[in-house]
């Protein structure tokens, strides 16, 4: 039985992907995880021990990478492992550089010295960089990453395609669209906005609220992943996503539709919280991705439409009070300080 070590498998994507791996493959899996503020053990609970191994540790300590390693030797690495949430890299790049730029050369270092056949880095769409008035990126798109997190996962991308042409190492890249679904940490906007709406907070929207993203539901693209992981032309990247793409502000509006038909209220009550706050500083207008290389090579195709992916998320969340409460507890009230009620830490 193959084994599969996954970086970051109790985040969000990572224990859907660890999930998606233990209801439909039978590889054994090894969780390496540091468990920061957006790492759980429940996001995992529901696998058995006897499938996942979980192993507490930082993908920075080359020798405990290395070590378990050399234990597991793991036919591929998947490395979901980082600080993934832009708003933070603008309040503090540190553990950014640190882990998605250190921890990604030290995985790659540990990594070539076993005889790992698959090397899949996860990255994103945002290494190409604001898609205002410009065709969609395909995979051979210049980068240029405007945000200290997408600068950090561009440097990685180059890293590991350094690794592939220097010492051989068998490199696959994703670069995905914004994800949602259950288990995402309530930072990011549409679970933000949900823990928002079970209480009585305001809805806030950047700027004009009229960014432009492409959604894909996590389950899609974990689908995605484990084609490309099992059958993508090793040194090649692959973007993913639906290619649909929503204002941020439509976004608000239907899950203040959805929200109010759970509630059963007038959702005028609903949109009248949303509020316009002080925009993320270069903030993107714009992604787009031309997904036609996974689509043609891989033969994938998203299956779960917009309107029912959120409405499941919506159910989702609604049904999960304790996970949102207990997630949020803790250093979560500072750091929504920073951004929303001090405007990007400026006290004022
Ligand atoms: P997440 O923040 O929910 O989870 C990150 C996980 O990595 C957590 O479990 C955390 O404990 C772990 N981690 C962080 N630093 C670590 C370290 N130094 N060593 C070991 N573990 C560490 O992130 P996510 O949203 O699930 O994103 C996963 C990956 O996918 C990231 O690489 C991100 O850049 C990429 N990505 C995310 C999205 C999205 O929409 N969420 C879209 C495209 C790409
Ligand atoms: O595009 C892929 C990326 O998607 C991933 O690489 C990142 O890891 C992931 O966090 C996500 O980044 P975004 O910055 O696009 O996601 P976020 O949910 O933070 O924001 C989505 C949009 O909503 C963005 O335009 C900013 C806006 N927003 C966000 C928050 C948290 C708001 O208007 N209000 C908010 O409170």
């Amino acid at each position: 039985m193959k084994t599969i070590f996954v970086t970051g498998g109790c985040g969000f994507i990572g224990s859907n992907f660890v999930r998606l791996l233990s209801t439909s493959t039978d590889y054994r899996i090894v969780n390496f995880d540091k468990l920061t503020y957006a790492g759980n053990l429940e996001n995992v609970a529901d696998i058995s021990r006897e499938r996942m191994r979980f192993v507490q540790g930082d993908i920075c300590d080359r020798e405990l990478v290395e070590r378990t390693l050399a234990e597991e030797q793991p036919w591929a690495v998947v490395n979901f492992a980082a600080e993934s949430h832009v708003d933070r890299s603008i309040l503090d790049s540190s553990p950014f550089l640190q882990t998605n730029i250190g921890g990604v050369q030290s995985l790659l270092e540990a990594a070539r010295r076993v005889a790992v056949e698959r090397f899949l880095h996860i990255s994103t769409d945002e290494v190409y960089g604001d898609k205002l008035g410009k065709a969609p990126s395909n995979e051979d798109s210049s980068l240029a990453p405007s945000s200290p997190y997408s600068a950090s996962k561009a440097a990685a991308d180059l890293l590991c395609f350094s690794y592939r042409r220097t010492y051989g190492l068998p490199i696959l890249i994703t670069r995905s669209s914004n994800n949602y679904g259950p288990y995402q940490f309530p930072e990011k906007l549409i679970p933000l906005l949900l823990r928002n709406g079970l209480g009585d907070l305001d809805f806030p929207v950047y700027g004009d609220g009229l960014q432009i993203r492409d959604w894909i539901h996590v389950e899609d693209n974990c689908r995605a992943l484990m084609a490309v992981m099992e059958k993508g032309q090793i040194g090649s990247i692959y973007n993913i996503g639906t290619s649909e793409e929503r204002s941020n502000f439509a976004v608000v509006e239907a899950i203040c539709g959805a929200i109010a038909a759970h509630k059963g209220v007038d959702l005028g009550q609903l949109t009248a919280r949303i509020r316009y706050v002080t925009d993320r500083p270069g903030h993107d207008r714009r992604y787009a991705l031309d997904t036609a290389k996974v689509r043609n090579e891989l033969g994938w195709t998203a299956r779960v439409e917009f309107s029912i992916g959120l409405q499941r998320t919506v159910d989702w969340y609604l049904s999960h009070a304790e996970w949102v409460a207990r997630v949020t507890s803790g250093e979560y009230r500072k750091y929504y300080d920073s951004v929303y009620a001090q405007s990007w830490g400026q006290s004022s």
